[in-house]
């Protein structure tokens, strides 16, 4: 197998492209297996969040892999009912503990609501204090995307969103460009849609490379550039995922795959909606 790929974020710091996402994975055994498992496979990135609920277990694992603590890239996310001055200080503090790794290579925006602006400027005193390497936002589309982007002292690293063929986000890595952020997707296997995974041009594509139409969707984001880490527990998912190193999809073939694009989300809430229903939510500790 060929080496994965890494990007240079706009901070310098050097993430490695693919990844593990951890959401929906129920915290103890589960992900401490997962992670472990993945690990042993060569990932060196893992996606979580607090709202997750399975920070511990994510720490535990890597803590325990026997990997060096600098080649594991972990990323979490604060909820918005930690957002504001302080609270975020707080917050940050509590999130380390939770992980035990000694610092976070990527702390994201969850949500664009709530006190997004003082949790900004928290997160950078982090940046500056060691505690964090990189910071980014997840979800910010509006434009309050480009209110924080304008705030910003550190300019966000990532913006991590719905991204996968039937919704390529590409008005949004646009909007990004001049601050050189990069795109981060979550669903990138449409949240394992068989009629997502079912494309004929996958299908063959996959017949061309002797690989499966997961694979192809993967590789074509990774030549897009984008960041990505599918979620699985299944281990025949797991190494089949990372198996995407070795081949390369022509300039006419990413092309076909972008002719797929059909404005098609399958998280469809507005941004009013997402506020209404998410604010509710308090992760716990
Ligand atoms: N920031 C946000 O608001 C946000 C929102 C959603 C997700 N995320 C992040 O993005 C990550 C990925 O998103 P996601 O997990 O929802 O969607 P996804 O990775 O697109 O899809 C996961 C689904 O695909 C299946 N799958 C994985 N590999 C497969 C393969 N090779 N062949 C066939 N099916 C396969 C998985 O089932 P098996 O487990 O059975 O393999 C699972 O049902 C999350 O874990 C999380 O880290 C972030």
């Amino acid at each position: 197998m060929s080496d994965q790929t890494y990007v240079t974020l706009n901070d310098g710091n050097r993430i490695p492209q693919f990844g593990i996402g951890v959401f929906m994975v129920p915290a103890g055994e589960q992900t401490e297996t997962t992670v472990r498992s993945v690990l042993d496979m060569g990932y060196r990135h893992v996606d979580t969040a607090h709202a997750y609920q399975n920070e511990r277990s994510v720490g535990k694992a890597i803590r325990e892999s026997g990997v060096p603590r600098d080649e594991v890239w972990v990323t979490s996310k604060l909820w918005p009912s930690e957002y504001g001055e302080g609270v975020t200080a707080r917050a940050i503090d509590k999130m380390l503990d939770r992980l035990g790794t000694g610092h976070i290579d990527l702390l994201l925006l969850h949500q664009q609501f709530g006190d997004y602006l003082g949790a900004w400027r928290d997160m950078e005193r982090a940046v500056d204090a060691g505690k964090v390497r990189s910071i980014g936002l997840s979800n910010f589309e509006s434009d309050r995307l480009e209110e924080v982007l304008g705030a910003a002292t550190i300019k966000p690293s990532v913006l991590q969103v719905e991204c996968h063929p039937y919704y390529q986000q590409t008005e949004l890595k646009r909007r990004l460009a001049p601050y050189g952020t990069t795109l981060e997707a979550w669903y990138p296997l449409g949240h394992g849609d068989a009629g997502l995974l079912a494309e004929p041009l996958f299908a063959e594509l996959g017949e061309k490379y002797g690989k499966t139409p997961a694979q192809v969707i993967l590789r074509w984001h990774i030549q897009e550039g984008t960041i990505v880490f599918p979620k699985t527990t299944n281990p025949g998912h797991m190494a089949e995922n990372f198996d995407i190193f070795d081949f390369a999809l022509t300039d006419e073939e990413m092309g076909r795959v972008r002719a797929l694009d059909r404005g098609r989300r399958y998280f469809t809430l507005g941004l009013e909606e997402q506020e209404a229903t998410l604010s509710a939510f308090r992760p716990e500790d």
